[in-house]
């Protein structure tokens, strides 16, 4: 059976003029208009992820935009299949403080709202990460000495804003060299070029970002978890997951204040995860007292898009919500729900069908694996 709901859009139109200049004022109201949308026919879903995951216990959580919400369909799919939110991108920094001192929380703001009004966590992602169309122009032309500041203030403003709103908070994202030689930094160009580094082992931004957040949430009586995330860092024996393993050790051992390490799992059909390296690497992030979350999973397939490889994907989810499940973690986040909104084809040509819903928000074979594994 289908469900149908009828939109109503109210726009109240009363408003008042007051004119200072003159100093009169005067006020006029329009009676409210009401206009009737046609019917929407919204899938009555029969699997819905949300319940299973509910009753594990389970973060499971997707990544939002805020215009996808104008779409009924779209923000129906995500009230039954996720019970936690992230935005996938209005957190970033060049969307929360665009000018210096100027913070604009209005996009971030309405996926917040979202969350409430419908009984989801939140998921805060993310306050330092080097990617060049995220950091604002003024960041970028501060001298490096002067960006401690900076990474305090931001943290500081927008970590207090959110107080208590968001259960875990990436810190920094992405800070690792894909050759797992050490950080981005500053004296490299193009994809490893980061504002937030000096050289290769100069931690010293980051970690300041971290104490910054410990103080902020210690201030807000904020139960808030500081989080590490990156990608290409699940199997244990790869140089950059060693790398974010030695880098956090040493945090660790010198008191950096860091609840845990996200792993972001933008995967491929093509290659089967070493399901038993994951398992060994968790462990080791487990032995020195840190949480593991997956944060970011995608699945992306080659085109053509053949049921054989849609049936491959499904089995790939599976079997990481199974180490996840296997491991305890908390937080299974997927990085969008319909492969049309999915970031996968405008960065990896020739790529794509990489979430676990199609278009018309109908559960592909990925999502009914899920659903059957948490289900279990
Ligand atoms: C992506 C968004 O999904 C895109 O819309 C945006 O154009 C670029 O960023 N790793 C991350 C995420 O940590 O923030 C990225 O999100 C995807 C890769």
């Amino acid at each position: 059976m289908k469900q149908t709901i009828k939109l109503l859009v109210l726009f109240t139109l009363g408003f008042a003029v007051f004119s200072c200049a003159s100093n009169s004022s005067s006020e006029q109201t329009v009676t409210p208009v009401v206009v009737e949308m046609p019917e929407v026919e919204l899938i009555d879903y029969t699997v819905r992820l949300r319940d299973a995951a509910d009753a594990r216990n389970m973060i499971f959580g997707v990544a939002v935009e805020p215009r996808f919400f104008n779409n009924p369909h779209y923000s129906h799919a995500v009230k039954n299949h996720f019970n936690t939110l992230v935005a996938g991108n209005q957190m970033k920094f060049s969307y929360l403080q665009p000018r210096e001192n100027s913070f604009r929380y209005n996009g971030a703001d309405k996926l917040v709202t979202f969350a409430e009004e419908n009984s989801m966590k939140f998921r805060g992602h993310v306050l330092l990460w080097h990617s060049d169309y995220q950091i604002p122009q003024w960041v970028k032309e501060k001298p490096y000495s002067e960006l401690t500041a900076v990474v305090e203030n931001h943290v500081d403003n927008v970590m207090t804003y959110y107080a208590n709103k968001i259960y875990a908070w990436d810190v920094a994202n992405e800070i690792i060299l894909d050759d797992g030689k050490g950080l981005r930094n500053n004296t490299e160009s193009g994809q490893t070029y980061s504002v937030w580094a000096s050289s290769p082992t100069d931690d010293s931004l980051i970690r300041a970002a971290f104490y910054q957040a410990d103080r902020t949430r210690k201030a807000n009586n904020d139960p808030v978890k500081l989080f590490l995330c990156d990608y290409s860092v699940n199997e244990m024996g790869r140089a950059k997951a060693d790398k974010m393993y030695e880098i956090v050790a040493q945090w660790v051992a010198d008191g950096v204040p860091i609840d845990g390490v996200a792993f972001q799992c933008h995967l491929m059909e093509r290659f089967t995860p070493n399901y038993d390296k994951i398992r060994e690497n968790i462990d080791r992030y487990h032995a020195l007292g840190l949480e593991v979350q997956f944060t970011e999973v995608d699945v992306r397939i080659q085109e053509p898009y053949t049921e054989e490889k849609l049936q491959n994907q499904a089995a790939i989810y599976e079997g990481m919500l199974q180490v996840a499940l296997d491991k305890g973690l908390d937080t299974f986040v997927i990085w969008g729900i319909n492969d049309k909104d999915s970031w996968i084809p405008s960065v990896f040509g020739g790529y794509g069908s990489a979430l676990i819903f199609n278009d018309d928000f109908t559960v592909k074979p990925a999502g009914q694996a899920l659903y059957n594994k948490l289900s279990e």
